[in-house]
């Protein structure tokens, strides 16, 4: 246990002719013409029920790539009863064979299924080579290293004796109940986090996956059990969102929910546990991480080179998809031409199209509700006298849900793009005159209701502290001369304020403290 030391993932080339492509590809290979067929999976015992759903690849939605089936009221609440008897003895485990569960299950994911992370990630989440391997294979495996050095570190606390005539310790229990994590599409290390950092601890968690991220999350799930995690530690139910929550939000023994998604549905689950209140056997702790409208503003003292790349790379890479995605931008008058120019440059060199080719920069959004609501903002644009495109604009489901990266200008700081989340490629631009930088900052910390991630781009010392300071509420994570996505676990945790989430910090100490209940024991000697 104490050699267990977390280090940052490395990431391979995956350069054409590499060994690593080589393998990805063949991995790739094997998928095709397969259909995988997915199971709940409660304790030992794979169910299947009769309300069938297929996984279909984003850029090829005739492509099926998995089955499924909905678990039901009753099978959730099956699940919730045999994670309470898992949970006797499992939080009696100690942390050091917990931990070192968890580990084996990093060391297999970077050894031997790096390839099948990627590949399943790639196939069911349309996310192209180097999107996959930042999140499915070096996030994923960091958080679980990381998660393990943390846990290390925290429970390392015991107090110090005032007395020879006692003794104080502390056991760092896990809280007593089940959490509940509901996980996202857009990241697979999400997916496999939010189980599994509660299970760490001690706790036991009903895992339900999104439906779109299904095959990779069922291997993640099988990369756990394969490491030695108990049967029932963690449960896989994949099931319809409002019969989950409604079934364990229901359940006297809920110790937590461990969800990121839509603010809409975070808020209903916290409305749910309110109005349960009274049949709670304790307070269940709710974590969320429910999206943002991040902006990258532009002082005139900026680096246009870091803010182009910083705008494309933020703004398109998986398409617009990751919760810390640039959607929002504030430029001075004066770089407006030599920026615009840039970006349309650039703009014709990325690469739209299947995610399995080396140069794809960006594929299709994840289903048909995601391309229907990036159209109807392209229509709203197309409709309205204040916002015109600078790029992009078009978008065509027939094949595969593709929405082409767009820029947007907007003449209106409040214009509706300017402050509603579109979670798509779409940026939009708002022009302003150089010397009205502080009115515009002011106006861009107040026009969205959100403070996930945030960025701005300025070489003035004195105008980093000025606009450091303005925005000091606006984001959760804050870069400076940086774009808003691409935290790494242990270097910048992540979580955002207001109506993106509770701030929790995955990929931090703190993070885990939200998983334990310890209990101080006092020992008369
Ligand atoms: N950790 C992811 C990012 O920062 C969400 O882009």
């Amino acid at each position: 246990f104490n050699s267990f030391v977390a280090e940052n993932e490395p990431m391979p080339s995956y350069e054409p002719g590499s060994k690593e492509r080589q393998l990805l590809e063949e991995t790739l290979k094997s998928y095709e013409g397969k259909v995988k067929d997915i199971p709940i999976v409660i304790g030992d015992e794979e169910i299947r029920t009769k309300d069938v759903r297929h996984v279909v690849c984003p850029f090829d939605h005739r492509r099926k790539i998995a089955k499924f089936t909905y678990a039901s009221g009753d099978i959730v609440q099956k699940a919730i009863d045999n994670s309470l008897k898992a949970r006797r003895e499992w939080d009696r485990t100690p942390l050091e064979k917990r931990a070192e569960i968890f580990w084996k299950a990093g060391q297999l994911m970077t050894h031997k299924y790096r390839y099948d992370l990627l590949a399943t990630t790639m196939l069911g989440q349309g996310k192209n080579i180097w999107q996959a391997e930042i999140d499915a294979a070096a996030e994923l495996i960091d958080f679980i290293n990381f998660n393990v050095q943390f846990a290390k570190d925290l429970t390392q606390y015991q107090p110090l004796s005032p007395s020879p005539e006692e003794t104080n310790t502390i056991v760092y229990r896990g809280v007593e109940g089940f959490w509940a994590a509901i996980t996202p599409f857009n990241f697979t290390a999400i997916g496999g986090h939010l189980p599994a950092a509660p299970a760490l601890m001690g706790n036991v968690s009903l895992w339900k996956p999104s439906d779109t991220a299904m095959l990779s999350n069922y291997l993640v799930y099988n990369i756990y059990r394969e490491a030695g995690l108990p049967a029932g530690v963690i449960n896989f139910i994949p099931a319809d969102g409002p019969v989950f929550g409604d079934t364990v939000t229901a359940s006297p023994d809920l110790a937590g929910i461990n969800f990121t998604g839509s603010v809409k549905t975070f808020r209903h689950l916290w409305k749910q546990v309110g109005r349960n209140l009274d049949i709670y056997k304790g307070y269940p702790r709710l974590i969320g991480e429910c999206g943002g409208k991040n902006m990258h503003f532009v002082h005139p003292s900026a680096n246009l080179d870091q803010v182009f790349y910083g705008a494309v790379q933020s703004g398109f890479e998986y398409s617009g998809q990751k919760c810390s995605a640039l959607s929002r931008m504030y430029i001075p008058k004066s770089m407006w031409p030599e920026v615009k120019q840039n970006l349309q440059n650039i703009h014709k060199e990325m690469v739209v199209g299947t995610p399995l080719y080396g140069k794809t920069f960006l594929s299709a959004v994840i289903d048909d509700k995601a391309f229907d609501r990036c159209a109807s903002y392209l229509k709203h644009v197309e409709s309205s006298p204040n916002l015109s495109i600078v790029a992009g604009g078009k978008c065509d489901n027939s094949k595969g849900y593709f929405v082409e990266p767009t820029i947007v200008e907007s003449t209106d700081p409040k214009e509706k793009i300017l402050q509603e989340e579109i979670f798509g490629p779409v940026v939009t631009v708002y022009v302003y005159p150089d010397e009205k930088y502080k009115e515009v900052a002011e106006i861009a910390t107040e026009t969205s209701p959100f403070a996930l991630t945030g960025a701005i781009f300025a070489e003035d010392p004195n105008a980093v502290a000025e606009l450091s300071d303005m925005f000091r509420e606006c984001a959760g994570n804050f870069y400076v001369n940086d774009k808003s996505t691409g935290s790494v676990v242990g270097q910048q945790p992540f979580g955002g304020t207001r109506l993106s989430g509770t701030n929790d910090k995955a990929g931090g100490p703190y993070y885990l403290l939200k998983f334990m209940s310890p209990q101080a024991v006092k020992t008369r000697n």
